[in-house]
């Protein structure tokens, strides 16, 4: 035990004498601690040594060498985990990669907001219908969608149907992997249906041809083959909010002597968690795992840098991404000052735009969505601003889906607010559908013209 003191105000549980914000309220505390019991004794999800070598790739990326790619669901649904569902997500984050690795010549970081995305923050803790007032729905390792009180009251059970769901994924995620679904000699494979006559179609198909003719340049001339050297790696990410989760898959490693939070190899921390006296805070000091830190209008340049001190003491590479989401108006005004905050400290981040969660918006008849225009131009000011103060951007943050929603407005097919209702099936925020995030990805690679 005397290893453990190494921090030795911290445990995994430590956070609970802290003030936890966005948690749900358990009516049944002992049904709850007796699921945190179960799920603590249960295989983690993903190994210590998975998490290392993504902090690696972070590592790698903090220095200019790589770029990440993050993308997923706003909120994953049990209901959807189903191989179409699994495999479509794939399919998109391999495709984007492929653009974006052809485009920046840099390896390309691949992280899915999978397995494991089911809990949300809400800005309200109770939602109103015809004057019922009941608890909001907080994602499906909370409660449940429908508006009954029964299917709202949070149920500690779904947090094992989420442990075993993330499971799932993880478990399909890596036997494509492994059987060859993610080599680069058959991008074949990760084809989605382009819908009618895609402008981006002929794009992407001539890229597929060049990189097809670089590989069997480089394996006639090298003489071997690249299989092995070109394998693809998924990693897996969520917003690190439920914490009873997130401790009972918390783990000692006797070899590295540090604990780790085994329910995914990438958490981090959301934009209404990031209180420098709040339990998430307190919970993410003491684990080993690469984080991200989401960082809005609201952070200042002394609250950040208490959060590099406390989360990141020695100054460790990989450690820290920053994934800065202002909106398309306010990062001019905001970035700057993040920056030279940072570099104040000298300690090394990955600074990564999720260019979604500030410009979401609601439509005159109340739906939610985001402008494509917005989130295009959010990016190109984050790398511009970047570029212009000694900075590297190294990396993207998206909600998007394979599929063919229509959530967000614009893109190549200029989608309108009236096609919104035609195929909208987020439960949260809208995501980009399978063309605008290829046209993203193209734009990223330098491959499109950014006008
Ligand atoms: C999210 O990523 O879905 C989210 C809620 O983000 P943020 O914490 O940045 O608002
Ligand atoms: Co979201």
């Amino acid at each position: 035990m005397t290893k453990k003191m190494a921090n030795s105000d911290w445990h995994p549980a430590s956070w609970q004498t802290k003030s936890a914000e966005q948690q749900a309220n358990y009516p049944d505390q002992e049904a709850l601690e007796s699921v945190v019991s179960e799920l603590s004794k249960l295989p983690p999800l993903v190994t210590s040594w998975e998490v290392d070598a993504l902090k690696e790739q972070i590592a790698r990326a903090q220095r200019g060498e790589a770029f990440v790619l993050q993308g997923g669901d706003c909120a994953e649904s049990f209901a959807d985990c189903t191989s179409e569902s699994i495999v479509a997500k794939l399919k998109i984050l391999l495709q984007m990669s492929l653009v974006m690795l052809f485009g920046m010549k840099k390896p390309i970081v691949r992280i899915g907001r999978m397995a494991g995305q089911y809990a949300k923050p809400r800005s309200a803790d109770t939602e109103t219908l015809d004057g019922l007032a009941l608890p909001s729905y907080r994602g499906d390792l909370v409660n449940r969608v429908p508006f009954t009180s029964e299917d709202r009251v949070p149920d500690p059970q779904l947090v094992l149907r989420g442990y075993e769901r993330a499971a799932l994924t993880l478990n399909f995620v890596r036997s494509l992997i492994d059987g060859g679904f993610a080599d680069l000699h058959h991008p074949e494979y990760w084809d989605l249906d382009w819908v009618g006559h895609s402008p981006l179609a002929a794009e992407y198909h001539n890229i597929l041809g060049s990189i097809a003719d670089s590989l069997d340049f480089l394996e006639s001339i090298s003489g071997r083959s690249f299989d092995q050297a070109q394998r693809v790696d998924i990693y897996s990410g969520h917003e690190g909010l439920h914490l009873h989760y997130e401790q009972a898959q918390t783990r000692f490693l006797e070899r590295r002597n540090r604990w780790y939070d085994l329910t995914t190899h990438y958490p981090w921390i959301g934009m209404r968690t990031a209180a420098m006296d709040g339990a998430h805070v307190e919970f993410f000091r003491g684990v080993a795992n690469p984080i991200g830190i989401k960082i809005g209008p609201g952070m200042t340049a002394e609250w950040l840098q208490d959060l590099l001190r406390v989360l990141n003491p020695n100054n460790e590479s990989g450690r820290i991404s920053l994934i800065h989401r202002f909106s398309a108006k306010s990062i001019d005004d905001c970035l700057p000052n993040l920056i030279r905050a940072v570099k104040a400290t000298g300690a090394p981040v990955l600074w990564i735009c999720d260019p979604m969660h500030g410009n979401t918006e609601t439509t005159a008849e109340g739906i939610k969505t985001r402008r494509f225009d917005n989130v295009i131009s959010e990016l190109q000011s984050a790398f511009r601003i970047h570029q212009s103060m000694g900075t590297y951007l190294g990396g993207v943050h998206l909600e998007l889906t394979g599929e063919n929603v229509t959530e967000c407005t614009g893109g190549a097919r200029g989608l309108t607010d009236t096609d919104l209702r035609r195929s909208y099936k987020s439960m949260v925020d809208p995501r980009l559908n399978y063309e605008q995030a290829m046209e993203v990805a193209m734009r990223i690679a330098g491959l499109r013209d950014n006008n």
